[in-house]
């Protein structure tokens, strides 16, 4: 994002409702796209989404922490695909509202001319991603539910920017612990894998209840009576089967500020308390099972 388009975004945003709203967007009721967006500091939010966001940080006062530890983790995740992966084409499912180091401009440090798509279905999150992306050929945005990947690959800007004979970075950040199992996660991500050439990698960042089932439990809880999309707390090995015909790249799937920490003051004593696990798997174009075991790589990178 230019400083201009930016400061644009901002503008409109402190003009506030309705400027920016889209028509028939319920303000009302509290949104996980605008909730995080508050954790972080943005200011695409309104009274409920706060609300929400306060009620949960007294249920996790680490929570806002937690979620730049996760948006620093999609950095360094983008960083290492554009990098070492060779990686040109993006697909960010779950994109949210635009902030600091989107996917395009971290692509772009390494690779310019990378080419990303970004997926969300929340209208707030999709109108401001357009508003900051006018102009640029190389990204888009799309309004489109994970829950029907069919229409995401379909669909003519995907097509357009994105060419599946070649390997593509698929993002699913912070996004599939808002898939209950009613709604078939495993089978979306199998679906968005077949799509795929070999080469491609798939990032995933999820909450996780292993070591703080209380809190995490009791988190759950109170998203779901004041969020308008049901949240699923899952097992490391639950989290783990996502990447079922990935091999996992090392560290593996570890805590979110484990994942090739950019210096080890990153990580904080006790990485086990913000419970978000991530990791990247890289697509080999066969449905061999993932690696069972990784041997433990450096602690930084
Ligand atoms: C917690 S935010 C994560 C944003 C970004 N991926 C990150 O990690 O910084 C989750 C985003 O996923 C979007 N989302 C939730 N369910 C979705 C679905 N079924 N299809 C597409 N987007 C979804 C929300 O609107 C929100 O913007």
């Amino acid at each position: 994002m230019s400083r201009d388009a930016c400061a644009a975004g901002r503008e409109i945003a402190m003009t506030a409702e309705p400027g920016w709203v889209p028509p028939g967007t319920d303000t009302g009721k509290a949104n996980i796209a605008r909730v995080y967006d508050w954790w972080l500091g943005g200011d695409h939010n309104f009274r409920a989404d706060q609300d929400a966001a306060r009620a949960l940080i007294t249920v996790e006062p680490k929570i806002r922490a937690m979620a730049h530890t996760n948006r620093d983790f999609l950095g360094r995740a983008v960083r290492y695909m554009a990098g070492e992966g060779g990686i040109r084409q993006f697909l960010d499912i779950g994109s949210g509202i635009p902030t600091g180091q989107n996917v395009h401009q971290v692509a772009h440090q390494t690779a310019p001319g990378s080419r990303v798509v970004y997926v969300d279905n929340d209208a707030i999150a999709v109108g401001h991603s357009k508003l900051i992306l006018d102009g640029n050929p190389d990204a888009t945005v799309i309004h489109a539910d994970l829950r029907d990947p069919a229409v995401i690959l379909d669909h003519p800007e995907t097509r357009r920017l994105i060419d599946f004979t070649q390997p593509v970075g698929l993002l699913l950040v912070a996004v599939l612990h808002l898939v209950p199992e009613d709604d078939h996660p495993r089978e979306i991500v199998a679906a968005l894998r077949a799509a795929l050439a070999p080469g491609s990698y798939l990032v995933i960042s999820h909450s996780c209840r292993d070591t703080r089932p209380e809190v995490t439990a009791a988190f759950q809880a109170v998203y779901n009576s004041r969020i308008a999309a049901e949240a699923v707390i899952r097992t490391h090995e639950e989290i783990t089967r996502f990447f079922d015909g990935f091999t996992l790249v090392e560290p593996g799937l570890v805590w979110a500020s484990q994942w090739r920490p950019r210096s080890p003051d990153d990580i904080p004593e006790e990485p086990a308390q913000y419970w978000m696990k991530a990791g990247i798997g890289r697509y080999d174009g066969t449905s061999s099972p993932r690696e069972g075991t990784l041997a433990a790589g450096p602690s930084c990178w």
